[in-house]
């Protein structure tokens, strides 16, 4: 079926939108290791989260359903250890990861699959820290089908090496099923939901940031410089028999999601207002951007609840500048670099993204996905090996694209967007 979209008008409205993703993955793969049932508000029904409800599902954990809530209640956690547990991934990366780590300190044996794309992803990145931890994991050179077989882990200490909340993740929840201790020192500081959801439902995490302060400058003591007193920025420790309880969690509204209409808003100059939305500070690089390129953002009503701040936000479009995105900026709008782009090509200038490189490794590389969309509609791209260059026009220009996966758009927006106010 072709449909043809003609150009916008300005786009604004209000709205609420499904929860977070990445905090639905965690609250439905804790509920594997709690003790008591866990109640999950605002659960978005995307094939992803389905994905990590199913997941626990497969080891036992019950699920009901009422109205927007979804009650997990744990099994009782005799696994037969002459049977593998087979869990069926789908595209889900973090459920891939998440799980796994879970497995190798349990005492089941699974065996994790995956669509064609999740099974092209680097899996290796969480193979190396789990065996190291002893755990034993089999896969085809880092790659799903990977087979755990769960085993009591040792205490183990890790510097990440790659920006990734899923690797780090994937490490703690070994960590917890194993109930041995664990330390994880970030360079850069990677979405913390996991974190907040043991610190909200859980027992034994602490987190240390490590801030800049004044200090002699090495090569001239008469002179003080900004700096950290440890090479890294945060420090996560996890201590020995560290547990779930289990809880309410209730999840804000994804700011991924909520990228794309705020970027329909920057595009052609309206106001769009989105309530009850996640504001975790690892997440709202997306805002400091629109800020930046002129866009007016304003925040009322935030609260906290279940660890997670939230709040009502509003932008509203203007005339859009070019600004280089990179460094702790990338990490904290990873996923948003997509709409980001888009948004750029109308920029006046050159937009530049870089620190980029883990695009490349999503279910598709996006930054190649980015710099032929855009081409096609007559944008100037240059493509880096860790990033992109954008060069803005006024119009873009009309083209012909194929959805990859066929799902219609009007079906896609109504999935969105679950209520209106
Ligand atoms: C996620 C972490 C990020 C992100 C992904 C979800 C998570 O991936 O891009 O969409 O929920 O932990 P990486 O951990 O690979 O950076």
């Amino acid at each position: 079926m072709k449909k043809e979209l003609k150009p916008g008008r300005t786009i604004s409205g209000r709205l609420k939108l499904p929860g977070d993703k990445s905090i639905a993955h965690r609250a439905a793969l804790f509920s594997v290791l709690a003790e008591e049932p866990i109640t999950i508000r605002n659960f978005p029904e995307n094939e992803d989260c389905l994905s990590s409800l199913k997941a626990a599902e497969t080891t036992g954990v019950k699920i009901d359903r009422k109205n927007n809530e979804i009650v997990l209640t744990p099994s009782e956690k005799k696994y037969d250890p002459n049977s593998d547990l087979m869990i069926d991934c789908g595209n889900s990366g973090t459920t891939a990861r998440l799980f796994s780590g879970m497995a190798a300190g349990s005492d089941m044996t699974v065996i994790l699959s995956g669509d064609e794309s999740l099974s092209s992803r680097p899996m290796q990145r969480i193979v190396d820290p789990l065996t190291e931890m002893g755990a034993e994991l089999f896969s085809d050179e880092g790659h799903l089908p990977i087979k755990v077989r769960g085993k009591k882990l040792l205490p183990f200490e890790y510097r990440m090496p790659v920006a990734s909340a899923q690797v780090k993740s994937s490490i703690l929840l070994a960590g917890i099923a194993s109930g041995c201790s664990v330390t994880i020192r970030e360079d850069s500081i990677t979405r913390n939901h996991t974190e907040l959801m043991l610190q909200e439902i859980g027992e034994g995490l602490e987190v240390r940031r490590i801030k800049a302060v004044m200090m002699d400058d090495p090569l001239d003591p008469r002179k003080k410089k900004l700096q950290r007193p440890e090479d890294f920025k945060v420090e996560i420790n996890l201590a020995a028999r560290s547990k779930i309880r289990g809880g309410l969690i209730d999840i804000p509204g994804d700011i991924s999601t909520a990228a794309f209409f705020f970027g329909a808003a920057a595009l052609t100059g309206g106001t769009v207002t989105i309530e009850n939305l996640g504001l975790n500070p690892t997440r709202t690089g997306i805002l400091d951007y629109l800020k930046v390129i002129g866009c007016k953002v304003s925040i009322t009503d935030k609260v906290t609840l279940s660890g997670e701040l939230r709040g009502t936000v509003t932008v509203t479009g203007d005339r859009i500048k070019a600004r280089k995105i990179s460094g702790e900026t990338t990490v904290r709008l990873i996923d948003e670099i997509p709409i980001v782009a888009v948004i750029a090509s109308k920029g006046e200038g050159t937009t530049l993204i870089r620190d980029a490189r883990e695009l490349r490794v999503k279910e598709s590389d996006r930054l190649q996905a980015i710099a032929e969309n855009l081409s096609a509609m007559g944008i100037k791209c240059g493509l880096l090996e860790d990033g992109i260059a954008i060069e803005g026009k006024n119009e873009l220009g009309g083209a012909d694209f194929i959805l990859v996966h066929g799902i219609p758009l009007e079906e896609m927006l109504r999935k969105q967007i679950q209520g209106r106010t």
